[in-house]
């Protein structure tokens, strides 16, 4: 399904100039130590609680993606972490920022769903217009914006009705795809934005109709093995130019600097342990 809202555009796929070199976007991203960090509950399969967890190695990792950022110049903003809330260090499910506005986060599992006015709160503060969300929704871990289109996802999460409720909050194309692999339950584990035309992504983890579409919107994307996707390799951050990721996601790692990005990696396996990676922890703030 493809909504296009509000007046149907023909879009063609965009062709990467294989001239223009990659260019570095400033960023501004909304991150929450995990301070409370902890696997106590099961709602994918990656958390297992019967088994420990770190918050100090937890902590020092998430430490070094803050760095990182840093480092590259982002503007990273803090939302102070809840006690009782272990998964609010993945801030990309705490909403979806784009133009200004903060789309709300409404979780599907209870145990979540506290962090949805609690990022929209935050949000608000920020000086965003905010927007309560009527249907579930995880926020940018189901939704990614590529260029001026928002890819939605739905299987696990969020429900297909938020792909036209976002639609119609950000008046954008939103293009729907489902997911259909478990251990890939958010859009963000299987498919990553490396710039405004440039996608990679996990062919297995979508349907026969969403594979049909991304083909066609995105020849040129990368198509990543599934052993890069295994540890959470797509769950990468991108300013256009340079590119942060897991360590261990060799292949795909090596595919990106022949595209011509600078790869930044950083050790997030403490956070592997709650399903998630670098694109877990950062939520893009676009005024
Ligand atoms: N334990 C969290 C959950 O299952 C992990 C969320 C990962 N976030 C993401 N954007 N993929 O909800």
């Amino acid at each position: 399904m493809t909504i296009t809202t509000p007046a149907t555009t023909t879009h063609n796929s965009p062709q990467r100039d294989s001239l223009s070199a990659n260019t570095a976007q400033a960023k501004t991203v909304l991150m929450c130590r995990p301070d409370h960090f902890t696997v106590s509950y099961r709602i994918n399969p990656w958390m297992f609680p019967e088994n420990p967890t770190d918050q100090s190695l937890a902590a020092r990792q998430w430490q070094t993606l803050y760095d990182t950022y840093i480092r590259l110049g982002f503007d990273v903003q803090l939302i102070d972490p809840l006690l009782g809330l272990p998964d609010m260090v993945y801030a990309a499910n705490g909403g979806f920022v784009l133009d200004g506005i903060a789309y709300e986060a409404k979780f599907r599992y209870p145990e979540r769903q506290p962090e949805g006015p609690a990022y929209l709160a935050h949000l608000a503060r920020l000086g965003f217009d905010a927007r309560e969300a009527v249907e579930n929704n995880e926020g940018e871990g189901d939704f990614l914006l590529v260029g001026d289109v928002i890819l939605a996802a739905h299987g696990f999460r969020s429900e297909s009705d938020s792909h036209r409720e976002i639609a119609e909050v950000f008046g954008r194309e939103v293009i729907s795809l489902k997911l259909i692999n478990p251990s890939f339950y958010h859009l963000d584990t299987a498919l990553a934005v490396l710039d405004d035309q440039t996608i990679a992504y996990l062919p297995s983890a979508f349907d026969d109709a969403s594979r049909a579409i991304l083909e066609q919107r995105y020849p040129d994307a990368i198509i990543a093995s599934e052993e890069d996707a295994a540890v959470l390799g797509l769950n990468l951050f991108s300013d256009g130019l340079n590119v942060v990721m897991a360590e261990q996601a060799h292949t795909l790692r090596v595919e990106l600097q022949a595209r011509g990005y600078e790869t930044h990696t950083v050790d997030l396996s403490e956070l592997l342990l709650g399903g998630g990676g670098v694109k877990c922890c950062t939520l893009e703030l676009r005024t």
